[in-house]
């Protein structure tokens, strides 16, 4: 399975540490962002990574990363020309995931588990896709997953009234249907393609299946509150 790295968008929320720099650069504890969401993937075996960036930076994060040696894993790097969606950037990678099933990760997401079971259970589902939910306090920022049983009835993005306190990680895994669900997708009312509509797509068909994760999760790219508490997750789970 090849891995898929997402780190364009404007990071306006953590504005002005991100006027002059992307935001997946910036420090959590002793490491850039980006080297965690790196990390996970590369722990559970994906090392084949294509890392999309906006065009303002992307020379960055090449000299950051380089051919991803030094990380134990190999980069190919891609460029979303503006900031239209999580979705919209995924669309990048259609070409070099030819027509493999493809890990995608979001350069803000610091996950504490270990990911490899789930990634081989998704290599053996025949087909779909596969995502991680997380119980949180306050799931009104994230997309919110509503479940019966072990099925996924619905995802809503940030519902004003969430139906669970289940939000939806930002580590997900697809057949290769997904290059044609995103092309019919139609930008939502923040003018974005969505991922939640990628991802309701295969609630709908029924081949969406799920994990739980047990550890900590910090979205970095939230707020400077949810960047500060990320990088205090990681120093303590050094010490
Ligand atoms: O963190 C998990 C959440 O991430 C999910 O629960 C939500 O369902 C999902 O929509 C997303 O929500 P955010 O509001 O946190 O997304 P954000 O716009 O912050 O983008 C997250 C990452 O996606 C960002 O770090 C880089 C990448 N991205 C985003 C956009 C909008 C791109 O590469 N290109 C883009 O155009």
């Amino acid at each position: 399975m090849k891995g898929i790295i997402l780190a364009g968008g404007t990071g306006s929320r953590l504005s002005p540490l991100t006027k002059v720099t992307n935001k997946h650069l910036l420090p959590i504890y002793d490491r850039p962002m980006i080297y965690y969401p790196i990390q996970t993937l590369v722990k559970a075996g994906i090392i084949d990574i294509m890392i999309v960036s906006g065009k303002g930076h992307a020379g960055q994060f090449l000299e950051l990363l380089q051919s991803g040696k030094e990380l134990g894993a190999k980069f190919s790097y891609g460029v979303q020309e503006e900031a239209g969606g999580i979705a919209q950037a995924l669309a990048v990678c259609q070409d070099f995931a030819d027509q493999e099933k493809v890990v995608v990760m979001l350069g803000d997401n610091i996950l504490e588990d270990d990911v490899t079971l789930a990634v081989q259970d998704f290599e053996q589902q025949a087909s779909g896709a596969k995502i991680f939910l997380k119980e949180v306090d306050d799931p009104r920022s994230f997309g919110v997953a509503e479940i019966a049983g072990d099925k996924i009835v619905s995802i809503v993005e940030k519902p004003k009234t969430p139906k669970s306190n289940l939000a939806v990680v930002g580590l997900y895994m697809y057949d290769n249907q997904v290059w044609e669900v995103i092309k019919k997708l139609k930008p939502s009312g923040r003018g974005e393609l969505e991922i939640t509509d990628v991802n309701n797509y295969y609630v709908e068909k029924n081949q969406m299946t799920f994990s739980s994760l047990s550890g900590w999760w910090g979205d970095g790219g939230e707020s400077f509150d949810s960047l500060l508490k990320a990088g205090n997750l990681v120093a303590q789970s050094r010490q």
